[in-house]
Order: structure tokens, then C-alpha cells, then sequence
């Protein structure tokens, strides 16, 4: 009669420790907490804290086959992972798993704009834009990552693992070139809070807003420029309304001049037609002018031929936003007879 009672006890145990319904927690995704969502960057952290003692292995997997596996460890409450993104949409499967089987499965969408090719110019309407960088979420990451900013504003850091914004955004920088602020860790030197008049409506909702437009922030540094262009008579329209960053990566790029794109294939991701259509000589004859896979003759470090052998990216005086002055001294920088 008495082993019978103390059966029972052990079963109930035993149940507790390994029955879960499907209504519980199991994980929590700490960050992102909308299931999709938007962004301009190339790169997205997750974060997740196990809610279920029976959780021994958390796996994350994106669509482009990017896997981060890590073991529990009965100490420590959250895993942060950094993953890097492809334009438009991108899924991230998030499985809690107890020995070697899934427990719950999550997904998370993210859409990665672009400010070149039209068709990310806009996300469907699902997605949400998000942010980290509000008082209630940085709570939870302040258990372990320092929140605060510790950057002399123009001091570069001398070991940039220093800045307490290093840790979880090392990954922005890794490109063959990197912008000197950025590099240097100065983020809040654009960083700096305001809104500009495109994103007004976005005021508050982060510490470290970005204006958009980004002009003046930019032209801040860059004054030489802003006095060399602000006098040309010809102003090509999205530098003109102010938004650098269309073409430019604030941050790295592995094209030279941050530039998002090699030239040709950012100026024809707006300039479509120009890829193959008639262009130059169609005044002057029917065949298409060359605009790249072809060396430039006019210039002295042997650059290949592309639109700004001929065109100014920014400004000019010339109509088209020409290199030259006119058209026929425009020719005659490559054409000497
Ligand atoms: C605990 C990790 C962590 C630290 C420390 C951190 N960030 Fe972030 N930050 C994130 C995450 C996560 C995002 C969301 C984007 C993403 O998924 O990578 C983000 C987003 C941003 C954004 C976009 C706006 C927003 O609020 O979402 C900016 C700008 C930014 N961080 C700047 C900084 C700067 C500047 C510092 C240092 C003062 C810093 N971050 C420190 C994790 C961190
Ligand atoms: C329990 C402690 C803890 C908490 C809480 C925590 N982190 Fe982390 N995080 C770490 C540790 C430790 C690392 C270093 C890498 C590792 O060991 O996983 C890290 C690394 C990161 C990274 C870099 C990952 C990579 O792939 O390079 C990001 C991004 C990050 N954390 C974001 C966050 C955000 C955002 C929050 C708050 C929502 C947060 N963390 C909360 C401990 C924590
Ligand atoms: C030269 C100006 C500049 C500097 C310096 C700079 N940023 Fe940015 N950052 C921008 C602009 C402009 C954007 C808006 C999106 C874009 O153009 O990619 C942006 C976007 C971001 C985003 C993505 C926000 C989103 O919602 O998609 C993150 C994260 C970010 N910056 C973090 C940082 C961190 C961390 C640093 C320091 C290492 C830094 N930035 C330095 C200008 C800058
Ligand atoms: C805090 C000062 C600062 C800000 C703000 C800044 N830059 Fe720069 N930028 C520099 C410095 C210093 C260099 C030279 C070193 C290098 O190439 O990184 C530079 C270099 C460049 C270059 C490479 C060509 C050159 O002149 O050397 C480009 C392109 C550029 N910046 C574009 C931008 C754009 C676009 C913005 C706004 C999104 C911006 N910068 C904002 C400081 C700044
Ligand atoms: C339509 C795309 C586009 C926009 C918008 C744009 N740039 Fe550029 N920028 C370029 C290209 C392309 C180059 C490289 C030119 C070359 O290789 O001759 C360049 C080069 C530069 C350089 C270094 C070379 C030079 O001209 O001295 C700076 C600095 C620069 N841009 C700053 C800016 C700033 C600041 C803005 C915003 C007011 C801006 N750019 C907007 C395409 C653009
Ligand atoms: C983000 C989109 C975008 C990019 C990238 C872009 N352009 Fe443009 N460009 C425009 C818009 C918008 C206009 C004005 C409307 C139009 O004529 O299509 C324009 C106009 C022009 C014009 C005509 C100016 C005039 O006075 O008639 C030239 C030439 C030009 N772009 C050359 C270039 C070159 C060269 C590049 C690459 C360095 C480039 N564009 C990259 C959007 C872009
Ligand atoms: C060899 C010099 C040269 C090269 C290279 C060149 N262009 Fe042009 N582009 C011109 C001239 C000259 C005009 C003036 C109108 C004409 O003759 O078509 C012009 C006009 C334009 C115009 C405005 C008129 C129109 O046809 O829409 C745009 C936009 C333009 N170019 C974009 C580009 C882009 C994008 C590239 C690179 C794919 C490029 N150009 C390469 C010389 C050049
Ligand atoms: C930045 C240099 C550059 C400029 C400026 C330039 N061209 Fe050219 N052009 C070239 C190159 C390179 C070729 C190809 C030569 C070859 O095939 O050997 C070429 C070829 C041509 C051809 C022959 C087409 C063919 O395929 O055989 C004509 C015609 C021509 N250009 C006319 C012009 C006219 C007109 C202008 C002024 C509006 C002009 N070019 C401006 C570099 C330039």
C-alpha cells in the first residue's frame, strides 16, 4: 500500500519537467517583437531568452542559409545573434530544441529596403518599421551590454572596441572601406537624435533618429563641398533634395567613395533606360556610345569608362550635369581630333 503513494509523487515529477502545452511561452523573442519588420541596414540582431527549463539548444536559420546554434546555458537569460540580410524579404526560423528535437518553432520578416532599385524603394504593408534604442527595451539589454553613450564628440576612440555601441553593431563596419565617423565609432556625430522633415513623424521614437533629409549633417564635415556646389547652376535632383544616402552608404561599402553600388549599376538602377538605349550618339550617329567595359582614355589612373566620365554626380554648370563646360569640350577630352 505505501510505494503505491509514493508513486505518485515521482510521476507527477516527471510530468512537470517534460509535458509543455503548446500555449507555452517556451522562448521569448526579446528583439525583434513585431514579426516583421522593416530596415535599410543589411544586417538584423536577434534576440531570445529561453522561458522553459526543458530548452537545451536554441537554432536560428535565414533564408539565405545563414545557421547560429547555441547551447543553453542554465545561467545566463538571453542569446543575441547578428545576421546578414539580402534586399527585400528575408525569414528567420527560430527553433527551441530539447534533445536534438524542435519543442516550438518562430519566424521572424525582415524586409531590407533600398534606395536604388524601385522595386525595394517600399516594403508590402505588413512590415513595420522598429526600433531599439527606446528607454523600455534598453532595460532588458542593460542587464549586460552598457546602454550609455561614451563617445567625445570628433575624438576618434584609440581601441574602438571601447565604444559601448561596439559589441552589437561590430558587423556595420566590416566592408573593404569604411567612412572615417563611422569607423572611428563617432555615430552620434549623425546620429544625434534630430529629425529632419522627412522623418518628423519618426521624433522620439529612437535616441539615436538620423535626419532625413542627411544633407546637412553631411555637408557639416564636407563644408568645401557645400561651398563648391551650392553656386552651380545645374543640380542633380537626389542630391539636390538633400538625401546623400541614397547613393552613398553613411557607414562602409565595398565600393570606393561608400558609394552602394558600383557607379554604373547605381546610376542605372534609377537610370534604367541607360542601360541599353540609345545615348551620346544619337545625335551624332546610330551605333550606342560605350559607358563601361572599356577603359577611359582621358583618365590618368586608367579608371574603366562609366557615367562620371562624362556626367557629375552632384553638380555642374553644363545642362545634362556634364563634365565640361559644353558638349563639344566634352568630347574632346577623349576624342582628340
Ligand atoms: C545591446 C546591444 C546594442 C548596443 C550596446 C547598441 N545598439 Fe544600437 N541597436 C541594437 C539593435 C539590436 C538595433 C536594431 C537593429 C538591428 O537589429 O541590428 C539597434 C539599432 C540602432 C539604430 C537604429 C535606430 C534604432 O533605435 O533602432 C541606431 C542608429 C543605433 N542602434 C545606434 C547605436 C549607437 C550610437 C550605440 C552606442 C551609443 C548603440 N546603438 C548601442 C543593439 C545595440
Ligand atoms: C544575459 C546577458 C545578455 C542580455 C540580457 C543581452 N545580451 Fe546581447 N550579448 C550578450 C553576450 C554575452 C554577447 C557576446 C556574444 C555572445 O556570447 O553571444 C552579446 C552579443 C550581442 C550582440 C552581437 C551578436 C553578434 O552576432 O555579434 C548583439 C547585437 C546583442 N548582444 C544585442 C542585444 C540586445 C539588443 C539586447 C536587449 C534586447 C541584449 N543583447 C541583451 C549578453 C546579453
Ligand atoms: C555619416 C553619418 C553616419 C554615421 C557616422 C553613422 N551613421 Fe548610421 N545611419 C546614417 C544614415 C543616414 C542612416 C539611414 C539609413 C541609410 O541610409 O542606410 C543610418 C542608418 C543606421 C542604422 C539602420 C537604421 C534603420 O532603421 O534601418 C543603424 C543600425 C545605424 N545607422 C547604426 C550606426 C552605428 C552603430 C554607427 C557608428 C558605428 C553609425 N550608424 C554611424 C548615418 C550615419
Ligand atoms: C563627422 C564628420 C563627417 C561627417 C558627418 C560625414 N563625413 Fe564623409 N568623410 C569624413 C572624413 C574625415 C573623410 C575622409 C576619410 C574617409 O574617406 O573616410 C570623409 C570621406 C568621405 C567620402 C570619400 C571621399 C572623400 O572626400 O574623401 C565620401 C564620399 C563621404 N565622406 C561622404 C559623406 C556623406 C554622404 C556624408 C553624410 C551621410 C558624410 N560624408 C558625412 C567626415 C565626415
Ligand atoms: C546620385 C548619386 C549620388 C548622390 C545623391 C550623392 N552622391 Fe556623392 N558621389 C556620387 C558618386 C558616383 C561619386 C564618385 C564620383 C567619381 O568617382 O568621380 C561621389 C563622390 C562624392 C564625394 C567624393 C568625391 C568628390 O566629389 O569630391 C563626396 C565628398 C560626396 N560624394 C559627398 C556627397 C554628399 C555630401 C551628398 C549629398 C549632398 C552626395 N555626395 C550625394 C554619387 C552621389
Ligand atoms: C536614386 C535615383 C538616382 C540615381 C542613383 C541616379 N539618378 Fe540621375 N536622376 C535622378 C532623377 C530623379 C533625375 C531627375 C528626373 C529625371 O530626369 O529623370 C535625374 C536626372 C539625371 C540627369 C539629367 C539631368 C538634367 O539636367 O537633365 C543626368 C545626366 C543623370 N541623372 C545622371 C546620373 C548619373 C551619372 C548617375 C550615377 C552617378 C545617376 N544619375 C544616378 C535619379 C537618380
Ligand atoms: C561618353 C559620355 C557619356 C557617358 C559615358 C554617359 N553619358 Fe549620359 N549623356 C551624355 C551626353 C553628351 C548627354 C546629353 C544628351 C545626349 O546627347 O543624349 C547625356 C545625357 C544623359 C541624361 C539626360 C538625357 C537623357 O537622355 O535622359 C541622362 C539621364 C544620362 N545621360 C545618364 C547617363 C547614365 C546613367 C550613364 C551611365 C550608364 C551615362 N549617362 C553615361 C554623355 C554621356
Ligand atoms: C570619357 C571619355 C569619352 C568622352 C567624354 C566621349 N567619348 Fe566617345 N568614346 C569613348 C570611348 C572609350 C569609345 C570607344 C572607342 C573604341 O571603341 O575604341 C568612344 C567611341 C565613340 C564613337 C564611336 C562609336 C563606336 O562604337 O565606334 C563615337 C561616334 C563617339 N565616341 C562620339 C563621342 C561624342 C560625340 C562625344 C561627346 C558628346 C564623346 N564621344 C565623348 C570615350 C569618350
Amino acid at each position: 500500500m505505501k510505494h503505491v503513494f509514493l508513486l505518485i509523487p515521482i510521476l507527477l515529477g516527471c510530468a512537470t519537467s517534460s509535458v509543455w502545452a503548446a500555449t507555452d511561452p517556451v522562448l521569448e523573442i526579446t528583439y525583434p517583437k513585431k514579426e516583421a519588420i522593416v530596415y535599410e541596414e543589411e544586417l538584423v540582431s536577434i534576440v531570445v531568452s529561453p522561458q522553459h527549463e526543458d530548452v537545451d539548444t536554441i537554432v536560428m536559420t535565414t533564408d539565405s542559409s545563414e545557421i547560429y546554434k547555441v547551447h543553453v546555458d542554465k545561467n545566463r537569460t538571453h542569446y543575441c545573434h547578428n545576421f546578414m540580410l539580402h534586399l527585400g524579404e528575408n525569414i528567420i526560423d527560430i527553433v527551441a530544441m530539447r534533445d536534438g528535437a524542435a519543442m516550438k518553432t518562430f519566424q521572424r520578416k525582415v524586409f531590407v529596403t533600398s534606395k536604388v532599385y524601385k522595386e525595394f524603394h517600399f516594403a508590402p504593408e505588413v512590415f513595420q518599421k522598429s526600433f531599439l534604442h527606446t528607454d523600455a527595451q534598453e532595460k532588458v539589454c542593460s542587464k549586460c551590454h552598457n546602454m550609455s553613450v561614451n563617445e567625445i564628440p570628433g575624438t576618434a576612440f584609440e581601441d574602438v572596441s571601447q565604444s559601448h555601441c561596439f559589441s552589437c553593431h561590430v558587423k556595420i563596419n566590416f566592408k573593404k572601406y569604411a567612412h572615417a565617423p563611422s569607423v572611428n565609432w563617432l555615430c552620434t556625430s549623425c546620429h544625434n537624435g534630430k529629425a529632419g522633415s522627412f522623418n518628423a513623424k519618426d521624433a522620439n521614437k529612437t535616441k539615436f533618429l538620423v535626419a532625413d533629409p542627411i544633407e546637412s549633417v553631411c555637408l557639416d564635415c564636407h563644408e568645401k563641398k557645400a561651398k563648391l556646389w551650392k553656386n552651380k547652376r545645374f543640380h542633380h535632383e537626389p542630391a539636390d533634395s538633400g538625401r546623400c544616402n541614397k547613393c552613398h552608404n553613411p557607414h562602409a561599402s565595398d565600393n570606393t567613395n561608400y558609394l552602394r553600388k558600383p557607379v554604373w549599376d547605381l546610376c542605372t538602377g534609377c537610370h534604367k533606360d541607360k542601360v541599353d538605349g540609345a545615348h551620346v550618339v544619337k545625335t551624332f550617329g546610330r551605333k550606342m556610345h560605350p559607358t563601361h567595359n572599356i577603359k577611359d582614355p582621358s583618365s590618368k589612373q586608367g579608371d574603366e569608362l562609366s557615367c562620371v566620365s562624362c556626367h557629375n554626380p552632384h553638380v555642374s554648370n553644363a545642362p545634362f550635369l556634364l563634365q565640361s563646360d559644353t558638349l563639344m569640350s566634352l568630347c574632346s577630352r577623349c576624342h582628340k581630333k
